[in-house]
């Protein structure tokens, strides 16, 4: 056997003590993220494969950052904000139908502005929802839209439509409420109630409208004081 003298033997055998052990460390590192790689790929994959496409509404960096789970909102809260995504966007179509069809009929520019408007604050609550879904960890999905009504018998049928309409999301916003309730889910519950102040007016200003218009029935002069004054009920801001 090779002799060394006491201190070169002592440093040769510390650096190679140090030489294994950031070989350990590296070794360790790189099986780690083979590791969350084949997680991330394993989870696509069988997201893919999936008929149920809610499946995949999970973002795959959940299963890795584990710390995003804590404050992630449940599967089924995740579902039904993201159909009232879908409902709202719905809303800004039908509205947008009803502005571009008053804006063909002779005389109609108060309606055709209300309807414009009211398409744009509906993308407002649907952008609104989105990114509340992806700010609590979850996934806000665009939805795909079918065609809304497009042409109407009368002005009294196009605010009818309006008025029903406007029921229909206030039912929606009411379940969600329910919902996020029953699941304690607090923050929810909180950022819901923009939307039930939100349906309270608007369900208020569809009412009075149909009012209004049952007040003037065919009388022509009533009609064009209705196109007229329709901005005064979007309150101060452009808005009811
Ligand atoms: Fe956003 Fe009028 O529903």
């Amino acid at each position: 056997m090779i002799g060394c003298p006491g201190s070169i033997c002592k440093y040769f055998i510390y650096y190679v003590i140090v030489y294994l052990l950031s070989c350990f460390k590296l070794i360790r590192k790189s099986r780690t993220a083979i590791a969350g790689q084949l997680i991330k790929q394993i989870w696509s994959h069988s997201c893919y494969l999936s008929k149920n496409k809610g499946s995949c509404l999970k973002r795959p960096n959940d299963l890795v950052t584990s710390k995003k789970l804590l404050f992630m909102v449940s599967k089924s809260i995740q579902e039904a904000l993201n159909k009232q995504v879908q409902m709202e966007a719905e809303s800004s179509q039908a509205y947008l139908a009803m502005a571009s069809w008053a804006e063909i009929q002779p005389g109609l520019e108060g309606v055709t502005n209300f309807f414009y408007q009211q398409s744009d604050e509906e993308r407002v609550h649907m952008l609104k929802l989105l990114r509340f879904i992806n700010e609590r960890g979850g996934f806000g999905m665009v939805p795909a839209l079918a065609q809304p009504i497009v042409t109407f018998k009368s002005i009294k049928n196009v605010f009818e439509e309006f008025l029903k309409h406007e029921l229909k999301v206030s039912d929606s916003i009411n379940e969600l409420v329910h919902l996020s309730l029953s699941e304690k889910d607090y923050a929810t519950h909180n950022f819901l109630q923009w939307y039930v102040n939100e349906q309270m007016e608007e369900e208020r200003v569809a009412r009075t409208l149909n009012d209004k218009l049952e007040m003037v029935g065919d009388d022509k002069g009533g009609l064009y004081l209705f196109d007229r004054d329709i901005m005064n009920y979007r309150g101060a801001d452009g808005k009811k």
